[in-house]
């Protein structure tokens, strides 16, 4: 399948060579085996030459995928009204994680300021010193008046009230490869043979894997993925919200469907130049590795790290609470050139067969008990 993609420069070859290498020496230091979480971190995020740190395009038509906020700024500008709410609510500061481009900074805060209601802070938490640099540039190029108020953090800070934002982040997260197959449960890891990349398949040692593997019930010869890094940030982020709300957008479901016995393929995917694979050994740093969240696990964590549980729906019901469609009203629609861009992003963002279903919004909270807008039509809690 990964022979009719895009051939790569010379330079982007030798560049995935570099980092082949860097992890082949991290298996050969831990005796061989690595799990795919180990494989996945490094792939993404090996300093200076993992996917998200090292320099390549990744969002946009000349990288690898689009998000929303890459597709439209009516995106950040219904995700603001949100955000408002929220920030009334308990504190007028907001924490974007993974800001990507920093498109969606650039929109919330412009609506905010049209809105007369801008933040007293916006924090950035974003692992990626290259995203970081894009991020500061964009902010300070198109938002000099406002730059004062932006602020990039190096870790979660100890202690925050407000918005907690993260679109598209937490299916970045490294997962850990679960195989339940002949009555057992393995744990698929990543060995090397010769120079290749391989899959390997041993008794898990990882504690947290074990349970897991024993909560859930699948049918023989199934593979699919834990993401005990998201859960982890999402905990973290229980635990240090004094009062406020985190509102996660993302491609997944709850663990019913997740754990499906038809998905007996796991939700692991890659994405190079606009096209979606399945195999991550293909060009490590060159291509994005993602896997969908499981939104059950999502609110069991927050639950279970002191925070409750706001919402969740479809980012389609999501963007019509916040009233996306009013920004058409905006626009003439005689006016051809400038409505119908706006009418083809709304349907992109909304519609059941694009990104309307698939991506979901879930709303966790800390000292707030009344329902959000965003989540007021549309509930599928019945899912998770
Ligand atoms: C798929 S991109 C999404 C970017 C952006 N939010 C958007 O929608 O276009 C994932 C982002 O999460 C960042 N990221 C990954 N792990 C992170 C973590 N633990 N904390 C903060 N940011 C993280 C990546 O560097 C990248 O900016």
């Amino acid at each position: 399948m990964t022979s009719s993609l895009p051939q790569p420069s010379a330079q982007a070859i030798a560049h995935s060579n570099q980092l082949s290498e860097a992890i082949q020496q991290d298996i050969a230091r831990q005796g061989g085996w690595i799990p795919f979480s180990r494989f996945m971190e490094l792939a993404l995020y090996a300093p200076a030459l993992g996917y998200y740190t090292a320099g390549a395009r990744k969002f946009g038509e000349a990288g690898d995928f689009i998000t929303a906020p890459e597709l439209s700024s009516l995106f950040g500008r219904a995700l603001a009204r949100q955000l408002i709410e929220i920030m009334q609510l308990s504190a007028p500061h907001i924490m974007e994680l993974g800001a990507g481009s920093g498109k969606l900074a650039l929109d919330i805060l412009l609506e905010l300021e049209r809105q007369n209601n801008l933040p007293e802070r916006y924090s950035i938490l974003e692992v990626s010193a290259d995203l970081r640099q894009r991020q500061q540039a964009l902010l300070h190029e198109k938002l000099p008046h406002l730059i004062s108020r932006v602020q990039w953090l190096d870790a979660l800070p100890e202690k925050f009230s407000g918005a907690v934002i993260g679109n598209e982040v937490l299916d970045a997260l490294p997962v850990h490869l679960v195989y339940w197959a002949t009555g057992q449960v393995f744990e698929r890891g990543v060995g090397v043979e010769g120079e290749r990349f391989i899959w390997h398949n041993r008794l898990p040692e990882n504690a947290d894997l074990i349970e897991f593997a024993q909560s859930i019930e699948v049918p023989d010869d199934y593979l699919s993925e834990v993401s005990f890094a998201a859960r982890g940030l999402v905990a973290s982020l229980c635990e240090r919200m004094d009062l406020g709300a985190m509102i996660f957008i993302d491609y997944g479901f709850g663990a019913r469907e997740y754990y499906h016995p038809q998905r007996s393929r796991g939700t692991l995917m890659c994405h190079y130049r606009h096209h979606a694979h399945d195999d991550p050994f293909y060009l490590p740093g060159l291509q994005d590795i993602t896997a969908h969240v499981d939104f059950t696990a999502i609110a069991e964590t927050a639950i279970d790290h002191g925070g409750h549980f706001l919402g969740y729906t479809s980012q389609a019901h999501f963007l019509f609470n916040n009233g996306i469609t009013d920004f058409l009203t905006d626009v003439s629609p005689e006016d051809v050139k400038a409505y119908a861009p706006l009418a083809a992003q709304i349907q992109k963002l909304t519609s059941p067969a694009e990104m309307g279903e698939l991506f979901k919004v879930i709303a966790l909270g800390k000292g707030l008990d009344q329902p959000l807008a965003g989540f007021l039509r549309g509930d599928l809690s019945r899912t998770l």
